[in-house]
Order: structure tokens, then sequence, then C-alpha cells
């Protein structure tokens, strides 16, 4: 085993809602350590340009590439969708795996009839790489693509559930997942969306599919550690270090919308990038 296998998976994410990546990561590999790194002074990134974007994206995995990891999982999707070509490019030789192409590849193959709607951050949405992605493994499909920021704001609330986030979700979905052209799966292109997907898949019924690319990334990267022998040599549970550029306390709090252990504010260390 080599000492590589030793090293931390490395989570970069805007903020918070990442933490529905480290879980399902948590959840396949939990003898793995993970470092997780959530720029929570540049949120959100789903409003800003690709340029942005980008640049936010490099500066926040050189941090986390600098303390050694073995391979760098971007956990938002709006720096999946606009950056993942310049990290490779910039990290020669380091597994960096993004959420886009997992999640798309796994709504082409849910998707009964190929007709997919992708809710995702403005920025996500016009950078286009969902319906690309999707196109690869399904030419037929019919894609469509939603901004959702409500969704962010919603979720960050604890609004996952109730009237208040059934009304909401009702009036982004119902347009499109009714009548003879109805969608049959519904791809979950933000980090936040897990959350709702209960919601969701109570809102839309058994005949859709409620796809999110939080598992289905922790399953590719299981694959590729496992083909790399990769895999840490460790047998009890993995460390996890939480690193945020800004307000631990708030990422704490927030956080238990995420994951189901608890949280303090004091195991969140700050950083500057
Ligand atoms: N993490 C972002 C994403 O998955 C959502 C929050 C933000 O806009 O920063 O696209």
């Amino acid at each position: 085993m080599s000492d590589i296998a030793a090293l931390p998976i490395g989570i970069f994410d805007s903020g918070v809602g990442g933490l529905t990546v480290l879980k399902a990561v948590r959840e396949r590999l939990g003898t793995e350590s993970l470092i997780y790194l959530g720029d929570t002074a540049r949120l959100p990134y789903g409003t800003k340009s690709a340029q942005t974007v980008a640049a936010y994206a490099l500066e926040a995995s050189r941090r986390l590439v600098s303390y050694g990891i073995k391979a760098l999982l971007v956990a938002d999707n709006t720096s999946s969708a606009h950056a993942l070509d310049a990290l490779r490019a910039e990290f020669p030789g380091l597994p960096v795996i993004g959420v886009v192409e997992p999640g798309a590849a796994a709504a082409a193959a849910a998707s009964a009839r190929g007709r997919i709607v992708v809710v995702a951050t403005e920025s996500t949405v016009q950078a286009g790489t969902y319906p690309r992605a999707i196109l690869h493994s399904r030419p037929n499909a019919q894609v469509t693509q939603l901004p959702c920021p409500l969704f962010v704001s919603m979720v960050e609330e604890g609004l996952v559930d109730g009237p208040i986030a059934e009304q909401i979700a009702r009036h982004y979905l119902e347009p499109l997942f009714s009548g003879p052209e109805a969608a049959d799966c519904l791809l979950l292109g933000c980090t936040h969306f897990p959350a709702l997907a209960p919601l969701f898949r109570r809102l839309l019924g058994p005949d859709v599919a409620v796809v999110d690319s939080a598992s289905t990334t922790a399953m590719v990267i299981e694959d590729l550690l496992a083909l790399r022998r990769l895999k840490t040599p460790g047998r009890g549970p993995g460390a996890i270090r939480y690193l945020a550029t800004d307000a631990p306390e708030r990422f704490a709090r927030v956080a238990r919308v995420f994951v189901p252990w608890p949280m303090e504010a004091s195991e969140i260390e700050s950083i500057d990038l």
C-alpha cells in the first residue's frame, strides 16, 4: 500500500451545502480521512461569473492540495460546471472529480423516456455543462434546465418540508412535471438539493426518478480509489477536518441540515485564502 493511500480526500465547496457530498462519501468510504473546505466568505458561487468561480475554485483547491491529499472532490456544482478542466490542468496526476459527470450519467440511466429536468444555480445553468454531459451519455434526451435560487436559501433556513417548502417546490416543478410532455427525471444539480429529495419524491410520485449527484459521485470516487489502489489502509473511522473562510458558528448551525452528526463551531478551523 502506497503512502499516498493514507492521505485524506480533499473536498471543496462554496460553503456548507457540500456536506451532502461529504456525508455520501462518509457513508460509502467510512475509513477514509476527509478534509472539507467551505469558502463561506465568498459564497454564493451560484450567482457569480464563470471567471470568478474558476478563480475561487483554483485558490481553494490549491490550499487543499497544500495539505497533502490523494484526490480532490469538487462538491460544489457551480465550480464543477465551470472549473473542472482548469483544476485538472493545474494538478496533473491528482485525481480531480466533480459532481456533474456522475450526476449526469446517473440521470441519463435513470430516466425512463429521456425527459430530464436539471435544477441548479443560475451560474451552473449558464455553464450548460449538465445538458452536455447528459447528451453525451444519452444523445436523444430532452434536457430542460431550471435555475432555482430560492431552494438554496430555503434549505439553509431548514425549510425542507411543510407548506412553505411545498408551495415553492410546486411553483418551480409543477409546470415541467405535468401534461403530456411531462419530464420523468429530476436531477438535483446543486449541493443543497439532496435535503429536499424526500419532498420532491412525495410531490412528483413514483414515476419520476429523483437523482442526486452527491451519492453517485461517492460511488465514482470509491471506484476510482479502488482502481488506483488508493483506498486507505486504515480500519477505524477516518478523521474529518473542517475548514471555512468565514463564520464558523453559522457553518456549524447550518451543517445540521446536511449531516446527522453534531458539529460545534470549535471544530471548524478558520482560514484565509
Ligand atoms: N454549492 C453551490 C452549488 O452546488 C450552491 C451554493 C452557492 O451558490 O454557493 O452550486
